[in-house]
Parts: C-alpha cells; structure tokens; sequence
C-alpha cells in the first residue's frame, strides 16, 4: 500500500484524490489518509502530491503510518474531488511537528 504521512497536515493540496483510480483517500480535517486494504499499489499519486507526503509502504519505518491510515480512513468520508487546498498550505509545507500539533 501507499500511505499519507505527516506533512499533508495543514496543507491538504487534495492533488492525490484526482488520480486515483480505486478512490481510496478518505478526509479528516486536516489531512487525508489512505485505506490501506483498498490501495491496489498503483503508485501513480505518489508524484501528484505537491508537499511529497505520499509514500510506499516498502520505505522503512513504514508501519505506524499504515496503521494511522487504517485507523483514519475507518473513521473519516471518503473524498474523490480536489478542493481548494488549506489556506496556510504554501507556509507550512515542510515545517516539523505537525503531527505532535494535530493528533496528540
Ligand atoms: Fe490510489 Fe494508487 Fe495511490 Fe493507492 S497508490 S492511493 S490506488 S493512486
Ligand atoms: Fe495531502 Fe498531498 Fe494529497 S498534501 S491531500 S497527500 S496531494
């Protein structure tokens, strides 16, 4: 699978939902998540996503970023259309913490 890990947060570009040809991104406030036994490991969102935070699960330390993934997209709407992307988007793409920030 390809999983979401944190610097979507707080700058959801929506880029990924687009290409995706399973629709298998789900949206939380902040960020999106994909469904790890959905993904069919097409790979093609990988590149669509501006603030590179699509990933494959074969890089290492993958695990807690399938399980947070899982756990999201069991709870949060599935989205299929881009939208407009968080109004900080551009500001913090690469800033650090933002998972501390968000889900602790
Ligand atoms: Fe969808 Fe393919 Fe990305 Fe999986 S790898 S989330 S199937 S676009
Ligand atoms: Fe997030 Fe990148 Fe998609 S910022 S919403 S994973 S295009």
């Amino acid at each position: 699978t390809y999983v979401v890990i944190d610097n979507c947060i707080a700058c959801k570009y929506t880029d990924c939902v687009e290409v995706c040809p399973v629709d298998c991104f789900y949206e939380g406030e902040n960020m999106l998540v994909i469904h790890p036994d959905e993904c069919i490991d097409c790979g093609v969102c990988e590149p669509e996503c501006p603030a590179d935070a699509i990933r494959p699960d074969t890089e290492p330390d993958m695990d807690k970023w399938v399980e947070f993934n899982r756990k999201y997209s069991e709870m949060w709407p599935v989205i299929i259309s881009k939208k407009d992307p968080m109004p900080e988007a551009e500001d913090r793409d690469g800033e650090t913490g933002k998972l501390d920030k968000y889900f602790s």
